[in-house]
């Protein structure tokens, strides 16, 4: 019989492979759920048996949440940057110049410049042994354990050619899909949003616990090598050596031998590099052999040998119309400029957010001024430059010191970038915000609440805050204008399935300030109940994973107000879950992590309300339409004939109610 080693020993291999497989290929050849399985018995052998630990074994992908401060580590070989160009001219007097200095035939590797943060990666006998980031080039943070959790970095290498010891730099990115659905949790949230995926991606790889990094599916893309005994003396050959040991090295890297091949894939990847799934933000050129490369050297700060061309950000000049200010729900002021419509990137931009009052006030902003706004790596416009050469200019503007909605002076809390305004109970963007966030879906999920309904009902003064909605009848809402009978009863049906939402989701349905998904979780799981939530000290609260101080005490401040408290109290008796049901909590795994799974068709084990709950039990998502985003699709009995032609067309991979049930048992 195998022996325990050996069992690790191959299921470790196996899982390497697989995740190779799915992560490096994209051509996985097992299903999700085999993966699990193996994965899962993996960890079991591993807990009974610590004796065979090993940092690089595949388990360890998760992170572990042991928070730690980071070593700097001192580059073998600094860390250097490439010198800019932002013209065709400068390529050529690049090209000319290694041409002279050479004085032979050359050729020059173009690649995609990356718009991520870089990352050295050192490898000891075919294994991932350390990972710095540039810091300033010559020491940087050894942040191994975020990087293990990053599934296309090999952890032990395959094949065989690489030499007993060798780095290997890259680029540490956050896929724009993984970027867009992080931003729009934090803007749900009212947390600041990251810029671009580049600041996502460098924030991530510091966090302090790697649970939370290897939730953030970061990917990683190499480009070079920099020590000697490597097996061939050109960069290409050798990149194409390091994607056969498993490195991602992409495929759009191309070895030219003049200039006009050069302008070509210039010209084609300054279009084509939207279609990417990652950000770039420019070409990089190389001269190809390494023997070259030497004779070529270096500056104090670049290789002589490379350079890098960035891509014109798109940018379009328009006129400044005014600012207006919106209050989200926990009262935070965001600024926004309304402009001249102008035409950018293939579409048409009215407003650029201003993000605060230091960024407002940086650019010097008077009314009816010439703004050059870019959209660049970012999703959101912004005005990056006024034309100030303008005579008359008019009036300037100014941070406003009353909230825009209620008047009630805004206050500003040191250390942070945003205006507040006080006025919670009183201000009424704030009271229908908190209870838009209430019946959002990932709170209390209150069907047919939408904002619309949430305006009429407040301004009928019907609701003035969450608790309301427990005394509606149907009856009451039924005479109001849109609502018909259906629609009011559905409403009030669902308002009372609400009161059975775990209680990790109805703290998180309160609002408070920094108090997301994730942590609503752990502090509910940690915790157990309200009561403790309110009683904990901010120094206990901190002692929770994932709790920072800002949280704790937003949570002290928030338990400090008598209307918070007054609102709980109306909750609790309306019947909504004040405390962790253990048997659920012990149910709940995250086996559909990730995943957007839509239920089509009628099905006999269970309802389609009941799957909707295993989904979210398993903690995947379960969504009404088919799209690209869609990860899976449960397929009932009679299924609509567009939903299946759709499936086929997106490659959206199909599973009937058992297969579904086996998958989370
Ligand atoms: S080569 C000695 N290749 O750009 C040259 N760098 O400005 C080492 N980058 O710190 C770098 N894509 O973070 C190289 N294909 C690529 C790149 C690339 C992005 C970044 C990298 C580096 C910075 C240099």
């Amino acid at each position: 019989m195998e022996d325990v080693k050996d069992k690790i020993k191959r299921l470790r291999e196996e899982l390497h492979q697989h995740n190779y497989n799915y992560y490096v290929l994209s051509a996985p050849v097992i299903s999700d759920f085999d993966f699990d399985m193996k994965m899962k018995e993996l960890q079991e052998l591993e807990n009974t048996y610590p004796e065979f630990y090993d940092p690089n074994s595949p388990t360890q992908r998760v992170g572990s949440d042991l928070n730690k401060r980071f070593a700097q580590v001192v580059h073998r070989y600094p860390m250097l940057s490439l010198a800019n160009t932002y013209s065709e001219g400068e390529i050529n007097d690049f090209y000319e110049r290694v041409k002279k200095g050479l004085n032979e035939k050359f050729e020059i590797v173009c690649e995609l410049k990356y718009d991520g943060t870089s990352i050295s990666l050192t490898y000891k006998n075919g294994e991932l042994v350390q990972a710095v980031t540039r810091g300033d080039g010559i020491q940087g943070d050894d942040v191994t354990d975020n990087v293990r959790t990053i599934r296309s970095i090999p952890l032990k290498l395959h094949g065989k050619g690489y030499p007993d010891e060798f780095e290997i730099r890259g680029e540490i990115l956050m896929p724009w899909t993984v970027f867009d659905a992080l931003n729009k949790e934090r803007e749900e949230q009212e947390e600041p949003l990251f810029a671009n995926p580049r600041n996502a991606a460098a924030g991530t790889l510091k966090l302090l616990n790697p649970s939370t990094v290897a939730t953030r599916k970061l990917d990683a893309y190499f480009y070079y090598l920099p020590g000697g005994n490597l097996p061939t003396d050109k960069h290409y050959e050798n990149l194409l050596k390091a994607r056969e040991w498993g490195f991602k090295i992409p495929y759009t890297t191309k070895k030219c031998s003049s200039l006009e091949e050069i302008y070509e894939y210039i010209n084609y990847w300054n279009v084509e590099r939207k279609n990417l799934p990652i950000a770039t933000d420019g070409i990089v050129l190389k001269v190809n052999s390494l023997l070259q490369q030497k004779n070529l050297g270096f500056t104090a700060k670049c290789p002589r040998w490379a350079i890098s061309y960035k891509f014109q950000a798109e940018q379009a000049v328009t006129t400044l119309r005014s600012v207006s200010y919106q209050v989200g729900r926990t009262g935070t002021i965001t600024p926004v400029a309304n402009l001249d419509p102008v035409q950018l990137s293939g579409s048409m931009v009215k407003r650029a957010t201003l993000h605060n009052a230091d960024i407002m006030e940086g650019l010097d902003l008077h009314i009816g001024d010439r703004v050059f706004v870019e959209k660049g790596g970012e999703i959101i416009p912004k005005i990056v430059k006024v034309d100030a050469g303008i005579a008359d200019r008019g009036e300037k503007v100014e941070f406003i010191k009353n909230c825009p909605e209620c008047g009630t002076p805004l206050i500003r809390s040191e250390g942070e970038a945003a205006h507040y305004c006080p006025n919670e109970t009183g201000c009424a963007p704030q009271i229908k915000g908190k209870i838009e966030h209430f019946v959002s879906r990932r709170a209390m999920d209150i069907d047919g609440m939408g904002p619309e309904t949430v305006d009429l009902l407040f301004r009928l003064n019907i609701l003035k805050d969450a608790s309301d909605l427990y005394q509606l009848q149907w009856q009451e809402l039924a005479r109001l204008e849109r609502l018909g009978e259906k629609s009011a009863k559905n409403i009030v049906a669902e308002v009372e399935k609400s009161k059975q939402v775990p209680f990790e989701r109805v703290l998180f349905a309160l609002g408070i300030r920094y108090v997301g998904e994730t942590v609503a979780k752990r502090i509910a799981k940690n915790l157990k109940n309200i009561d403790a939530v309110r009683n904990t000290s901010e120094e206990e609260l901190t002692g929770i994973d994932e709790v920072g101080s800002r949280i704790a005490q937003s949570l002290k401040n928030y338990f400090s107000k008598d209307y918070n408290t007054i609102l709980i109290e109306k909750l609790k008796t309306a019947g909504l879950q004040f405390s962790l049901d253990e048997s659920i909590l012990a149910e709940q795994t995250n086996k559909l992590q990730g995943l957007t799974i839509v239920i089509s068709g009628t099905f006999t084990k269970h309802s389609r309300d009941e799957y909707k709950a295993l989904i979210e039990q398993h903690g995947g998502k379960s969504s009404g339409a088919v799209s690209k985003k869609t990860g899976l699709l449960i397929a009932g009995e009679n299924m609509g004939p567009a939903k299946l032609e759709k499936a086929r067309a997106f490659g959206i991979k199909m599973i009937n109610e058992d297969e579904f049930l086996e998958m989370i048992r």
